[in-house]
């Protein structure tokens, strides 16, 4: 079984750090395939927090290889921040490898990101600000640099210069910014060269190497199903696909590679940046929930919306993904309520969608048809066997599997590695 993606499967922030940290231990590569460091995966080691953007959350193992796959798009300065801080901290980053077709996103990128967001005022993404869509945009449209340019410099140089022409134009003229120096961009990128060259290798082959010699590859997705830049709720969406169908594109493997496809599932749901939520709660219930359930971005500190947990949106995962398994998480934090409500349906103009409705309009304007579930109102931090869970929370979590139509294998019930409990 040496092929295991992990996704998020609502709008990201469902604990997929948590959950590679956990099953890392067991794998001998742990892969990012798509996004950038607009993710922010955490993983608690004892007493250490660590928050992870660019990096694979199994760096802490250090038998595992780390790999940063060609569907990320990569801002060096940030990776090697990254990369720094690892090492402060005692944490070998030796075995990383950066996949050399990997873009890169350039400073450019950055403030285009955030003037864009700035002209779309009320009407704004929300987006990270880390440049991720114009990174993207620019692969897209065959005018991106690549982490294999910095390897050779005249070369970066030749196709700064055509690309810097036509961005300085867009910056001055559209949005009154000041041009960027060519120079100086192939100085920055020359040092981060320097510094990430020993890293830098066919990723493609090192990974499909592996899987030929039976050895685990874990895929670790970033962000979320409804993020994702075909199958989200788009334009309220991330620039790539964080669908299990994403790793193989991002990592240059084969679909029959992929044996197992964990979903993460936050037993409720949240938020970052605009968008439709049906769910969301703007009462105290949703306030509860984000002080109880430490709901700030991991990336850049904003408040998570917050609302109950949607059963249409795991269906809709379940579909897209063609999940085996899923991760519960953050259990724990509906440990406050005494009452809980799932959402089973969305109603509009008279009628019930079971499934995610194709029609975006709907899910803006849709109202969410709830069950209501008695609630637990005891802690779960300690509880390592399903068993030991109360039974409300068996029901809770029997009917989550019911509705989702797949089987949870995982229950975590605090931010640590061993607050989990594993599910025959
Ligand atoms: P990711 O982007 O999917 O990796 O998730 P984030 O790391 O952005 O956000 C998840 C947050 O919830 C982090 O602060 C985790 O430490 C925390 N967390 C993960 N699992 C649990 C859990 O079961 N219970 C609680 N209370 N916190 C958790
Ligand atoms: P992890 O991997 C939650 C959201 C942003 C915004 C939209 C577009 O930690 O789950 P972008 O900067 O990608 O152009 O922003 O996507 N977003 C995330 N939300 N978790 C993430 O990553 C996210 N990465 C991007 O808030 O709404
Ligand atoms: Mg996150």
């Amino acid at each position: 079984m040496p092929g295991i993606v992990l996704i998020g499967t609502q709008w990201g922030d469902e604990g997929k750090g948590k959950i590679t940290d956990l099953l890392a231990d067991q794998m001998d590569i742990v892969v990012r395939y798509q996004g950038g460091d607009n993710a922010g995966h955490t993983v608690i080691d004892g007493s250490q927090e660590f928050r992870f953007h660019l990096i694979p959350s199994g760096i802490l193992y250090p038998h595992i290889a780390c790999v940063i796959g060609n569907g990320v798009v990569i801002n060096p300065k940030v990776l090697i921040e990254e990369l720094d801080g690892l090492e402060s901290r005692g944490v070998s980053t030796d075995k990383l490898l950066i996949s050399c077709n990997a873009h890169l996103v350039m400073p450019y990128h950055l403030i285009l990101d955030g003037a864009r967001e700035l002209k779309l005022g009320k009407s704004k993404i929300g987006t990270t600000h880390k440049g991720i869509g114009p990174a993207y945009a620019d692969k897209t449209s065959r005018t991106g640099l690549r982490i294999q340019d910095m390897l050779d410099m005249k070369i970066f140089k030749k196709k700064l210069e055509i690309v810097l022409k036509e961005k300085n134009e867009i910056l001055t003229k559209i949005y009154d910014f000041e041009p960027l120096d060519l120079d100086k961009i192939v100085t920055d990128y020359t040092g981060y060269a320097k510094r990430l060259e020993k890293h830098i290798a066919d990723t493609s082959l090192v990974v499909n190497k592996a899987l030929d010699e039976s050895k685990n590859v874990f895929f670790e997705g970033a962000q979320g199903t409804l993020l994702d830049i075909d199958h989200g709720t788009y334009p309220f969406v991330t620039s790539s696909s964080p669908l299990s169908g994403g790793a193989c594109v991002g990592v240059g493997v084969g679909p029959k590679r992929i044996d197992r496809v964990i979903g993460v599932v936050k037993a409720y749901i949240t938020r970052v940046g605009s968008g439709p939520f049906p769910t969301e709660l703007d009462d105290e219930v949703g306030n509860t929930m984000r002080e109880k359930g430490g709901e700030y971005g991991t990336t850049t500190g904003r408040p998570r919306r917050c609302g109950w947990f949607d059963a249409v949106i795991l269906r809709y995962a379940n579909m897209i993904n063609g999940l085996t398994e899923i991760a519960v998480t953050k259990l724990d934090v509906l440990s406050q309520f005494e009452k809980i409500k799932i959402c089973v349906g969305y109603e509009h103009k008279g009628k019930v969608y079971d499934n995610f409705p194709p029609h975006q309009t709907i899910v803006h304007k849709c109202k969410p048809v709830y069950e209501e579930v008695g609630g637990w109102m005891e802690g779960l931090n300690n509880i390592t066997n399903y068993d030991d869970l109360p039974k409300a929370a068996q029901e809770y979590l029997a009917r989550i599997e019911e509705l989702g139509g797949v089987p949870i294998k995982m229950v975590s019930v605090g931010p640590k590695r061993r607050q989990i409990i594993f599910k025959s």
